[in-house]
């Protein structure tokens, strides 16, 4: 069984998500650590609940980042971890921890990548006015947001549409789709090919699937 080892800073709804999913026994990993880098992350208190180890690792602690994303490294192998997951983690790693877990380590980002890639990213697709947003679930590589995509879930932006309204309908995807692309990992489902991540033994989806919005009505 994999170990995972999940990165957080702050509200931590997607550990959740994978907990949950761990102790309904439809993803079979453990979690062997959560690190935070914010000691106030609500996020420790749900490992806390749920006994699961955890560690704070605070930046100013740290001369630099490199030394940082060592101490991480060194967290994450002592547990024994082979999956790392970032869930909310507000720091960008370092080249050298990526090279210490290649392939082994993914991120869930709110907006359907390469759209939106960084920071405030519901407020960023509102504004821009797309129709449509999402989730995406995608290894981390040496750039920001940028690494192969596993898995993306597509939501409507709607007229009345907030930040918050469509992080809202964001969210629920992310928890629907992180514990599932856990899953196609910890199951040795994933292959990938270049940029692209080939699912094996998964049925898809039906090419005939198809959305748009506002709904085409009949004239
Ligand atoms: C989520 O929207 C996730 O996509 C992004 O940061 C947020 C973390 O939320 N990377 P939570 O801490 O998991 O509740």
């Amino acid at each position: 069984m994999i170990n995972l080892g999940v990165l957080v800073s702050g509200r931590g709804s997607n550990l959740q998500a994978l907990i949950d999913a761990m102790e309904a026994e439809s993803l079979k990993a453990s979690i062997s650590v959560v690190i935070s880098d914010n000691p106030e992350a609500l996020a420790l208190a749900r490992a806390e609940r749920h006994g699961i180890r955890s560690e704070v690792v605070k930046k100013e602690d740290f001369p630099s980042k490199d030394a940082f994303d060592a101490e991480l490294v060194r967290i994450l192998r002592e547990r024994d971890v082979g999956l790392v997951a970032l869930a909310g983690f507000m720091r960008l790693l370092t080249p050298a921890f990526i090279d210490a877990f290649p392939m082994r380590v993914i991120n869930i980002h709110p907006s359907l990548l390469p759209s939106f890639p960084g920071l405030d990213v519901q407020r960023k697709a509102v504004e821009y006015g797309v129709r449509f947003s999402g989730c995406t679930v995608h290894f981390v590589d040496k750039g920001v947001d940028t690494g192969p995509i596993i898995m993306q879930a597509v939501v409507p932006v709607t007229d009345t549409d907030t930040a918050e309204t469509l992080a809202e309908r964001i969210l629920r995807e992310e928890h629907r789709i992180y514990p599932q692309a856990v899953r196609l990992f910890a199951e040795d489902r994933l292959r990938v090919e270049g940029r692209r991540v080939i699912v094996k033994d998964h049925p898809g989806i039906d090419e005939s699937t198809s959305l748009e919005n506002p709904t085409v009505t009949e004239t």
